[in-house]
């Protein structure tokens, strides 16, 4: 038998336009291998106005508009209504929440993903702001409605992290963490190492799209902050935000301190860390020099990787080489399918 799966799409930018490209891309497969048939009911941007509709929104034309400048030309499902007023209104089974980033307060995707939940709507996403600063809350608000909340993509795109532990490692304790988990200062070490200076590797990331204008969330470790936080609340029940994290960026090392490590067989590289610490969970995140015994001693460029310390499968590292979009994207495809499995399976998440 056919299930419709009906989704709520707040945020619609470059995950959002790759995730809809992914469903048109696996109709067929989603049919036949799942018997799931996907449909985008809203779509909704911050400045390019919405659309809502009763039936399956046609994603590949809203990109085409979106490249015009509005959604307005769509036709008549095109709306101003606010993501909350859309949430509320629309006919969806699921949000998927891909708004912007706010490195701050986890707002305003924290009260996109509350106001589905409160609906009755399941929830994805790869927004890492609500799971850095209110994981706890919206875990318990996800239980108290009975719907499922799901964000693999927030940390090493679709990297398995989350649903590897949950699924895979039942019973196993996660004890500690470390990574190297923002790839714009990556990208910048490495380029230092091999003799670039640091405004020249900034340069070059920016040229190729990886670091903002502003790479301060890069460089000063802000994104590695919020990252480790999300795995520590998620994988240790840290009950953190990332302005607790002790941070250090990578603008204090000098192009002569990262040529000089290489000459030495050492590597510089933003590692961000979570331990336990008497009762409490330590988070930190600054420059460390690793030693080619390292498992992030392979780990340059773009390239992100962790380590989870567990009780009883020892240390295992995941490397994640060379992050595309596809990747992201795909982690809101595989949490979806989690979700409509566990609601199948009749099981809490
Ligand atoms: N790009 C990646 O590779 C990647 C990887 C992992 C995780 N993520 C996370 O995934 C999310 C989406 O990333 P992205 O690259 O797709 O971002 P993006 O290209 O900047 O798109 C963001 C989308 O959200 C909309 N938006 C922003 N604020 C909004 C608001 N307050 N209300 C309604 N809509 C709003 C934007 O509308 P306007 O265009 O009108 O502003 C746009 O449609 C972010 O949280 C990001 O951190 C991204």
């Amino acid at each position: 038998m056919t299930v419709i799966l009906r989704l709520a799409m707040i945020g619609f930018g470059n995950v959002g336009q790759e995730f809809a490209r992914l469903l048109d891309r696996k109709r067929e497969w989603l049919l036949k291998s799942k018997g799931l048939d996907v449909e985008v009911l809203v779509i909704s941007t911050r400045s390019k106005g919405s659309l809502m509709s009763k039936r399956r929104l046609d994603t590949a034309r809203a990109v085409e508009e979106l490249r015009k400048g509005s959604l307005r030309g769509y036709g008549s499902e095109y709306t101003e209504l606010s993501p909350i007023e859309l949430i509320g209104k629309c006919d969806a089974d699921m949000m998927i929440e891909l708004t912007t980033l706010d490195i701050e307060s986890g707002q305003p995707a924290t009260d996109h993903i509350k106001k589905a939940m409160n609906m009755g709507m399941d929830v994805v996403t790869a927004n890492k702001g609500p799971v850095a600063f209110h994981y706890d809350d919206l875990a318990r608000l996800a239980r108290s409605n009975g719907v499922k909340f799901r964000f693999e993509g927030t940390v090493m795109d679709g990297t398995p992290i989350f649903n590897l532990v949950e699924k895979t490692l039942q019973g196993c304790e996660v004890t500690g963490i470390q990574g190297i988990l923002n790839s714009t200062s990556n990208f910048v070490l490495t380029e230092m190492a091999s003799g670039k200076t640091m405004d020249e590797a900034i340069s070059k990331a920016q040229g190729m799209g990886l670091a903002e204008a502003d790479p301060a969330m890069d460089l000063d470790g802000w994104d590695a902050a919020a990252k480790i936080t999300a795995l520590a609340n998620v994988l240790m029940g840290a009950g953190s935000d990332p302005k607790k994290v002790e941070r250090n960026g990578i603008r204090g090392l000098s192009a002569d301190d990262v040529r000089a490590s290489a000459n030495e067989r050492t590597k510089w590289k933003l590692l961000a860390s979570a331990e336990r610490d008497g009762g409490s969970i330590r988070t930190f995140v600054g420059p460390e020099t690793i030693t080619p015994d390292s498992p992030f001693w392979s780990v340059d460029g773009t390239s992100s990787a962790v380590t989870l310390k567990t009780d009883l499968m020892g240390d295992l590292t995941i490397i994640e080489s060379g992050p595309m979009l596809t990747q992201t994207a795909y982690a809101i495809f595989s949490d979806m399918l989690l979700v409509v499995d566990s609601i199948r399976a009749g099981t809490l998440q």
